[in-house]
């Protein structure tokens, strides 16, 4: 079978990783990929946020199936798009995406369905938010309304700094773009938790949990970022509250998208924070989180490409998905002075030797091969992941082959999964 794989992150090297490991797949298509993609599947060119250039590269490779990484394409509605096609593709409709592309839609829903999150308000101009604010206590948390790229979340200190976030918010000031609604949102306090799950749209399987770090500097400091390196262990979420999580905000979840009509299928990828009364829903994203995803897959042993066939045919409640006992981490290499401006086309050197290091995976995201060489292309460059029996070990084999990898400029963060250790 083809697979095409939309997307050129980390996150889509990790899925072409798993991918070509099925006996299924005789042929893997990335679009547009990376130079890590190149390496291993034909990258092809496509723009991520023309619908239209996307449905016609499907239409000419006719894969058997489609995997779209990133969010663009599904609030764009490529599945929607390709479905009409009749090709078959995994990830949520346009309707479902809404879970994640509208946080307005995603707060409404959720207290419409009793599915626990943080208190908040919707506000459309800047009066409304100075009449509302006076609910809230210190601090509080704005939000923009849509697709930023994690930039629309702000976290403020009092009402003052809240009211001029919003206002920066909505005049553009803040993000360059206008936001036509924030959510405005209490304060959470507590560990941070990526609850991935698939769906069929009727039933769900939970993926390993994980834990995101996505400040840019050591000790969680700094900007945020897309995320700057990621662990899973068996010990990250006990049996009972993963169960409690499934029972109380996975499921509900994907039984209220179906009963609203616009079922999910795909990964919900549930964001929580566990506070002292207990896990609340801070986010949802509709597909696979970068980079959770690199040390997601490094634990699967089952067939991925069997599970998301069987999100696509309402399957997933006949299949089981086999995890490795243990843990993983990936840490991200991101250019210097990222998340701000930085440097690209730079040469990566050692990338051979750290692959070499027993259990590891070196996932590119920002980069590209050119002329044999690989080059810097993006803000995070690779996803250095390793499996191992423990997370002590993961983590000592995944910056262990960082050691061996340099470009000019290159930065990681050295505590990874540190919190855990403790
Ligand atoms: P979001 O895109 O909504 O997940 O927000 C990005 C990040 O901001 C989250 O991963 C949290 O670290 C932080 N955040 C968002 N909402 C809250 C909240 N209500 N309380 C505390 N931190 C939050
Ligand atoms: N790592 C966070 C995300 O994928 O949204």
């Amino acid at each position: 079978m083809k697979v095409l794989i939309l997307g050129s992150g980390g996150r889509e090297h990790a899925l072409a990783w798993a991918i070509a490991r099925s006996p299924r797949v005789t042929e893997i298509v990335c679009a547009p990929g990376n130079g890590g993609m190149a390496q291993m599947a034909r990258c092809v060119p496509v723009d991520l946020k023309d619908l239209d250039a996307m449905v016609r590269l499907a239409e000419a490779e006719r894969p058997g199936l489609t995997v779209v990484g990133p969010e663009q394409p599904l609030s764009l509605g490529i599945v929607d798009a390709l479905r009409e096609r009749g090709l078959r593709v995994f990830g949520p409709t346009r309707a479902a995406a809404m879970l994640e592309t509208s946080k307005g839609f995603a707060k409404q829903f959720l207290k419409r369905h009793n599915i626990p999150t943080a208190n908040y308000a919707i506000c459309s101009n800047a009066a409304e938010v100075n009449k509302i604010i006076e609910m809230f206590h210190a601090p509080i948390v704005v939000k923009a309304d849509g697709l930023f790229a994690g930039k629309g979340v702000i976290v403020c200190p009092s009402r003052h700094t809240a009211v001029e976030a919003a206002q920066g918010l909505f005049s553009g000031a803040l993000l360059g773009e206008t936001a036509q609604q924030i959510v405005i949102e209490e304060f959470l306090e507590g560990d941070e938790i990526s609850f991935l799950c698939l769906s069929d749209g009727k039933h769900v399987a939970p993926l390993v949990p994980s834990q995101d770090h996505k400040r840019v500097g050591e000790g969680d400091t700094g900007p945020n970022t897309g995320g700057m390196g990621v662990y899973s262990t068996d010990v990250l979420l006990d049996p009972a509250m993963s169960e409690w999580i499934l029972r109380h905000i996975a499921e509900p979840t994907v039984a209220g998208m179906a009963a609203e009509g616009a079922p999910f299928s795909g990964v919900l990828y549930c964001g929580l924070m566990m506070t002292a009364r207990g896990p609340q829903v801070l986010e949802f994203n509709a597909r696979f989180g970068d980079p959770e995803t690199q040390a997601i897959l490094v634990r699967l042993e089952s067939d991925l490409v069997d599970a998301l066939e069987a999100c696509i045919d309402g399957r997933l409640a006949e299949t089981s998905l086999r995890w490795s006992a243990g843990a993983s981490a990936c840490v991200v290499a991101s250019s210097g002075g990222y998340p701000g401006s930085y440097k690209t086309a730079l040469p990566i050197a050692g990338l051979a030797a750290a692959a070499q290091v027993p259990g590891v995976e070196v996932f590119h995201a920002g980069t590209a091969l050119k002329d044999g060489q690989i080059l810097t292309a993006g803000g995070r460059v690779l996803g250095v992941t390793a499996a191992a029996d423990s997370l002590r070990q993961a983590l000592d084999r995944a910056y262990q082959a960082m050691a061996e990898i340099s470009f000019e400029g290159m930065y990681y963060r050295r505590d990874i999964g540190h919190r855990a250790l403790k």
